[in-house]
């Protein structure tokens, strides 16, 4: 075998080897890209689930609001309102069968002969999913130092046992006049807290008002 021949093979061994080297890295190269790809999937997996739990968690956690109320001339309404704002949650408005005349005269006349009558006028809301709520603020305006009558058939036809109760009124000046008492002695089973009494002329202006009793009785 002459000189040439044996130098020609050597580098020909040579690139080959070479080349074995090169491929190896390459596919090393690949696994490691592989594994690390492999590791960030299996990361973000942990966090989704993570993020998941703390989902959960919340849900399980959040207090659910129902903010129902009757008002015949707006400024309970304005309250509750008010009140959703702040708390968040449901609202609903407590309409009866029968509405209740505008004419303050005969408006009063009508009242005044359901209490006399101990009546229950009939509601024509009707609240199916009321078991998925954990607090319940109740709103009235004040009717003869008393609830209208519509706010008896609503405490009559549910069954707000385990709930937290939070009443609220507006009133020409008498206040809350002991309904937070009548509230709780028709629902024994729930937790009644301190009430919320509104003048009618500050419904519109009283977020501060409300804010404060939110604040007091911690919800
Ligand atoms: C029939 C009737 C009786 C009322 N009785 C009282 C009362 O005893 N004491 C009081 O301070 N205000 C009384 N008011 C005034 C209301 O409580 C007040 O205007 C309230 O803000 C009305 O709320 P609303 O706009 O949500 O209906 C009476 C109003 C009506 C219509």
């Amino acid at each position: 075998m002459n000189k040439k021949i044996l130098i020609l093979i050597l580098v020909i061994l040579v690139v080959l080897i070479m080349g074995i080297i090169v491929g190896v890295t390459v596919l090393k190269d690949d696994d490691n890209i592989t594994q690390e790809n492999e590791n960030q999937i299996n990361n973000e997996e942990i966090v989704s689930d993570e993020v998941k739990e703390e989902n959960t968690q919340n849900e399980t956690n959040e207090k659910k609001n129902l903010i129902v109320y009757f008002s015949q001339t707006g400024n309970t309404q304005e309250v509750a309102n008010i009140i959703q704002s702040l708390v968040g949650g449901d609202i609903v408005k407590l309409e009866t069968v029968e509405p209740y005349p505008e004419d303050y005269s005969t408006l009063s006349t009508i009242a005044q002969q359901e209490k006399d009558d101990n009546a229950r006028p009939q509601l024509s809301t009707n609240i199916e999913n009321i078991d998925e709520y954990d607090t319940i603020f109740l709103g009235y305006p004040i009717w003869f130092s008393d609830m209208p009558m519509a706010l008896y058939t609503f405490l009559d036809e549910y069954d707000l046992s385990g709930k937290t109760i939070a009443p609220f009124c507006t009133s020409g000046g008498s206040g809350l006049s002991g309904t937070p008492v009548v509230i709780q002695t028709k629902e024994p089973n729930a937790t009644v807290t301190g009430g919320l009494s509104i003048s009618s002329s500050n419904a519109s202006n009283s977020q501060s008002e409300v804010q404060e009793w939110l604040d007091r009785i911690g919800l």
